[in-house]
């Protein structure tokens, strides 16, 4: 069969052959007009008469799949499918402001007006005429609208001079920003459009980390994968603050990846080969994965003691990455809680929920997203990352209540809780922590579910020594929607702990349940002689349900960028270093 595309002009594009042909025809078509001038196609392993042709753009007024007309002895049909395949391949997200006033006209932002006006007024038209104003992380989706965007979905982005707001002591309009874009490229995903563009509604940051954020899954193991949607900029303006957003949400994503994936695939051993493997390209990054006979010599005798009740063996990683211009430079230290699998031991936890445990290593996976982050951001300072990694199994092996272990600073440590490991684990990195002359060091660990009984999912909980600190990590929260709050160390829950029968201190406090996160705290400061010292208690934090809207449910990766933020601040505080 032989046919003929034509444009609505009547020009005279190409002569077909046969059906398939025309379809893809077609197809090239459609790119021709989204952006190319002339284009020259080879025809590939297709069976043709035709092995190369050209396509000449025209100036084109096609607006559609619709505008092009076939002589009637070709079918159509074909050519329209492969040409709408095409058509639906691009959508684009808007936001909205609501309006100042109660029934007032609709505020859109700039990428906004000037597609309301590329479409005639056409998108406000619709939207006046699709119901009520739409209310912060609604959405209306429209069709047809444009060409190069067949779906477009327009979000409400709340109230447009929304800033910081000192009750819920975050960025109210960057939060805003992140749940509406992360709705609005859901829709998209949803309707199995490939590529996304997004409104950078005036903080392409927030913007690109909403999308992000918002589209990642944990789907690696599912025959059956949600399609991929690859989100971009919206116009040219604001690509460096687009591309740090997005460099900020994958840091996160690796974070909730690594939680997320199941124990048997996460092991110590293979949690450091991913890290090793995201960091190999950096040049100014280096990686020691330290293995059992390296902890053993370092005389981390309370790590070992929880390692030991498992097959996997325990690994030691760290990392050093020389971002400051003289490598000689204090570095910040972070250490994270690497349990991959915490069971509890012979204090065994109960069964159900026992699997979210397989995110015990949260700790270790926002820390080290954070260092591969500030790599990817080259960031001027020094970090060194600290993650003793292991599971916490009952075997034959395993310590029992009452068991005495002695730590890498000698002290020693009656294991009252088998569940209580974490502190145990870090109590000897700590120790190790003094040996680089740090600015600062920071832990991270789900380290009591008192965490999560004290503040749920709103907060990191910070047990700091510093205020230079809290300060730090308290500004960097407020930017990043990824909050923290000052919880105390007293000399109270020192006592708690360090009363105990047998050994120098007990790893759980004397009264058991109360104030259980402070306690955990009070443990841990009896490791640490540094001035600057933060312990992040983030098992409140470890997963999602529906609380933080722009993360979908599932381990949260959390505070991963509020990490990444503090180093950037403490990068540029450099000349005030601590
Ligand atoms: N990994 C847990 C803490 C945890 C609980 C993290 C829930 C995330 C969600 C930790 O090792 C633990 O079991 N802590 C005990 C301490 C107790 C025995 C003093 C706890 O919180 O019950
Ligand atoms: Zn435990
Ligand atoms: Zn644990």
């Amino acid at each position: 069969m032989t046919g003929k595309i034509l444009c609505k002009t009547g020009a005279d594009l190409v002569n077909a052959t046969d059906p398939e042909l025309v379809k893809f025809i077609g197809e090239i078509y459609y790119g021709l007009f989204r952006g190319g001038k002339i284009r020259q196609c080879g025809l590939g392993g297709r069976r043709s008469k035709f092995t190369r042709f050209f396509l000449i753009s025209l100036s084109l007024s096609c607006q559609s799949a619709h505008h092009l007309q076939f002589p009637t002895h070709v079918s159509s049909d074909s050519v329209t499918k492969g040409l709408q395949d095409k058509l639906n391949t691009q959508g684009l997200v808007l936001g909205v402001y609501s309006s100042e006033k109660d029934g007032g006209a609709a505020q859109f932002t700039s990428a906004g007006d000037a597609f309301d006006t590329l479409v005639s007024g056409k998108l406000r038209e619709l939207l006046t005429l699709c119901g009520p104003p739409l209310k912060k992380g609604k959405t209306r989706i429209f069709h047809g609208l444009h060409q190069d965007f067949p779906s477009v979905v327009v979000v409400g982005l709340g109230k447009k001079n929304a800033g910081v707001n000192d009750q819920e002591n975050w960025n109210e309009g960057k939060e805003n920003i992140r749940a509406a874009i992360a709705v609005g490229c859901r829709q998209i995903q949803d309707l199995e459009i490939p590529c996304v563009e997004v409104d950078p509604c005036g903080d392409a940051q927030s913007a690109a980390e909403g999308a992000v954020l918002g589209l990642h899954e944990y789907n690696e193991l599912k025959q059956k994968k949600k399609p991929i949607v690859t989100p971009q900029l919206h116009g040219s303006a604001e690509s460096k603050a687009w591309q740090k957003g997005v460099t900020y949400a994958e840091g996160q994503n690796l974070a909730r990846y690594l939680m997320e994936a199941p124990a048997n695939y996460i092991t110590p051993i293979k949690f450091a080969e991913q890290i090793e493997q995201k960091l190999r390209s950096f040049s100014n990054v280096k990686v020691h994965i330290r293995p059992e006979s390296w902890i053993t010599t370092e005389q981390m005798g309370a790590f070992l003691s929880v390692a030991k009740g498992s097959a996997e063996p325990p690994i030691f990683l760290e990392i050093h990455y020389l971002g400051a211009a003289n490598t000689n430079d204090s570095p910040l230290v972070f250490v994270g809680k690497g349990v991959t699998f915490d069971s509890g031991g012979i204090s065994l936890k109960p069964s159900s929920g026992m699997d979210a445990m397989r995110a015990d290593m949260g700790g270790a996976a926002t820390v080290c997203s954070a260092i591969v982050t500030a790599a990817a951001l080259n960031l001027p300072l020094n970090i060194i990352g600290l993650a003793p990694l292991c599971e916490n199994m009952p075997s034959g092996k395993a310590n029992k209540p009452g068991d005495v272990v002695r730590a890498k600073n000698g002290k020693t440590i009656q294991v009252d809780n088998t569940d209580a490991e974490g502190r145990l684990l870090l109590a000897d990195a700590l120790c190790y922590a003094h040996n680089f002359n740090a600015r600062a060091i920071v832990n991270a660990a789900t380290l009591t579910g008192a965490m999560d009984v004290a503040l749920g999912s709103a907060a990191t909980g910070v047990f700091t020594n510093s205020s230079w600190l809290w300060t730090h990590l308290y500004e960097a929260s407020i930017l990043t929607g990824d909050r923290v709050w000052r919880m105390p160390l007293f000399e109270h829950y020192t006592k708690q702990v360090t009363d105990c029968p047998l050994a120098d201190v007990s790893n759980v406090g004397k009264y058991s349940r109360a104030g259980g996160a402070c306690t955990a705290a009070a443990f841990l400061k009896e490791f640490v002689t540094a001035p600057h010292w933060a312990h992040l208690d983030i098992a409140g934090v470890m997963s999602n349900k529906d609380e933080v809207p722009y993360l979908r449910k599932g381990m949260a990766g959390r505070p991963t960028r509020t990490l990444v933020e503090f180093a950037a601040r403490l990068s540029r505080d450099s000349h005030n270093a601590k």
